[in-house]
């Protein structure tokens, strides 16, 4: 059996509210996912929830609920938006599943065992909304703490704590050694210099279990849970232990699947928000050496959206329901939008006018116009019937596949777009140029019809190949429109030529229909 392209997202907090950020990452995913997949890997994609901490607990609490089933109802609405995306995730874990505590109590054994952890006292401030210490150098100029933070407050406790001292020279060593580990590379340069200006500090891994007791318990300690990242970061091992990866079970002596087993880790890419960076590039990698597990291949940090250039905020009202957009413009018009608008790294400004101009411009105008024209005159001057192949454009899609390949196997997704634009702008300039409509009425051109018809016909197929994993459900209505069965989800298909003489097609249909806008009030 070989290892899978095992891909991850960040576990959403299960308390939050699904907005377009969450979205994006998953969508991000997604195409990652689906893109490998059609160029022939095995994958499997995880994505899921973080459902310990204080803030779950308390919010539960105000409403009179267990914590488990305050978030048993909260994981519905984020089943359901994963549902929404089509993400083809292969499991979808959540941190109170025993199959992850399981494995996260077998580190803490393994490496209390080998004497990495030690009990102190310890005086500071802490963020329950961001389940964090702050220190010193966390406060603004005037002494108070980032809003950000939420209530900041003082604690005096004991608690357990990971040494982490030892560990910076190597981890700066693996970080310059592997340029690829983390990116873009403006977040490796971050990581790179807070690593060598600072002193890592021990990090604190448990909390008093009568302060929070809505966390995993440590097994060498009942009066302590353990802290809800610590708990969170685990979630990227223990499904490929409860799925049997042998390198989990191996180091860990857990126990393994039932069903078939799977070659996991180390995981392909962590997908992330800048945010979340220092957690997976310093403490990630450090626990992942000291349980004696190889290092990911890429932590791939992704930007922030914004809309109308403000923060997203539920109390402002400024938000994006993805749902709702989805419902207004379908699914594929939100993928390609936050796909095509930014590029995995930089941070997004939503607008409706510019998710509009897109849908319009790019998706109604550029490629729907070509597929409705081409396959329109095709069963008009044609009877549907493919003819002769032709080879004008054949070189025009050889390049957008052969770029679209490269920016795939890089997770350049935004660049990919670009590319397939390229087709797309290419066939619809032909059309132009070609102006079959004229031919049409001229018999003489029978022949030169024929060609300009096929060509048109095997670009939009190209172009159901090629954009597959980005908008899944309109490549498949042009595979359905071109007569073609199954999905367009492999990459080797792509190669000019596919469609042969004989061949008849099936109804064409406009992909994104015009949208007409209400009148203004
Ligand atoms: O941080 N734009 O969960 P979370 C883009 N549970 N991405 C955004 C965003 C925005 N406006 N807001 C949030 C957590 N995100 C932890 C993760 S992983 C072991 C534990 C992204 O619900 C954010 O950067 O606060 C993160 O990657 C993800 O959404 C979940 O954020
Ligand atoms: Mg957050």
């Amino acid at each position: 059996m070989s290892k899978c392209y095992y891909i991850t997202t960040a576990i959403d907090y299960v308390n939050g509210e699904p907005h377009v950020g969450h979205a994006y990452e998953k969508v991000i995913a997604d195409v990652i996912a689906r893109g490998r997949r059609s160029l022939g890997s095995e994958v499997f994609f995880l994505t899921g929830l973080d459902e310990h901490g204080q803030k779950v607990q308390q919010a539960a609490l105000a409403q009179g609920k267990s914590p488990q089933g305050y978030c048993d109802e909260l994981s519905a609405g984020w089943k359901a938006l994963a549902a929404k995306l089509e993400l083809t995730i292969n499991d979808f874990v959540r941190t109170t599943e025993s199959r992850h505590k399981e494995v996260v109590q077998a580190i803490l054994k393994k490496l209390n065992a080998a004497g990495h952890f030690y009990k102190a006292g310890y005086k500071g401030f802490y963020s329950t909304k961001e389940e964090t210490f702050l220190t010193e150098k966390d406060r603004l100029p005037d002494g108070s703490f980032p809003a950000s933070y939420g209530e900041v407050t003082e604690l005096l406790e004991e608690n357990y704590y990971f040494k982490l001292k030892d560990q910076q020279t190597w981890l700066i060593d693996y970080i310059e050694k592997h340029p690829e580990f983390i990116q873009p590379d403006n977040r490796r340069n971050e990581v790179l210099g807070f690593l060598k200006n600072n002193e890592l500090e021990d990090l604190c891994i448990t909390r008093p279990a009568n302060r929070l007791n809505w966390g995993i318990p440590i097994p060498f300690d009942p009066e302590f849970v353990t802290y809800v990242w610590f708990d969170a970061l685990v979630n990227y091992v223990s499904i490929p232990g409860a799925h049997g990866d042998t390198a989990v079970t191996g180091a860990l002596q857990t126990r393994g699947a039932a069903g078939e087993v799977k070659e996991l880790w180390p995981a392909d890419v962590h997908v992330i928000g800048k945010d979340i960076v220092k957690f997976h590039a310093v403490y990630w990698p450090i626990m992942l050496k000291a349980i004696g597990l190889p290092q990911p291949k890429q932590i791939l940090a992704h930007g922030w959206w914004q809309k109308d250039g403000e923060k997203l905020s539920k109390t402002t009202g400024n938000v994006v329901d993805p749902i709702a957009v989805i419902n207004e413009w379908g699914l594929d018009a939100f993928r390609f939008y936050v796909v095509r608008e930014l590029a995995i790294g930089p941070d997004g400004n939503w607008t409706d006018a510019g998710f509009e101009s897109r849908y319009t411009s790019e998706l109604a105008n550029g490629l729907g116009n070509l597929v409705n024209r081409s396959l329109s005159m095709l069963k008009r001057y044609r009877n549907g019937i493919v003819p002769e192949r032709s080879d004008e454009l054949a070189a025009d899609a050889a390049k957008a596949v052969a770029e679209t390949r490269g920016h795939l196997e890089a997770n350049e997704l935004q660049a990919a777009l670009v590319s397939i634009w390229s087709l797309v702008n290419r066939g619809n300039q032909y059309v132009e140029q070609t102006a079959p409509f004229k031919l049409a009425k001229d018999p003489a051109q029978a022949k030169r019809l024929d060609e300009v018809l096929y060509n048109l016909a095997e670009t939009c197929r190209v172009l159901a190949v090629l954009l597959w994993p980005f908008l899944p459900g309109t490549t498949g209505k042009i595979y359905a429109q071109l007569g073609l069965s199954g999905e367009p989800n492999n990459f080797s298909k792509a190669t000019w030529g596919g469609l042969t003489a004989g061949h008849t097609i099936g109804e064409p249909a406009p992909l994104f229909p015009r949208k007409d806008k209400p009148p203004k009030a």
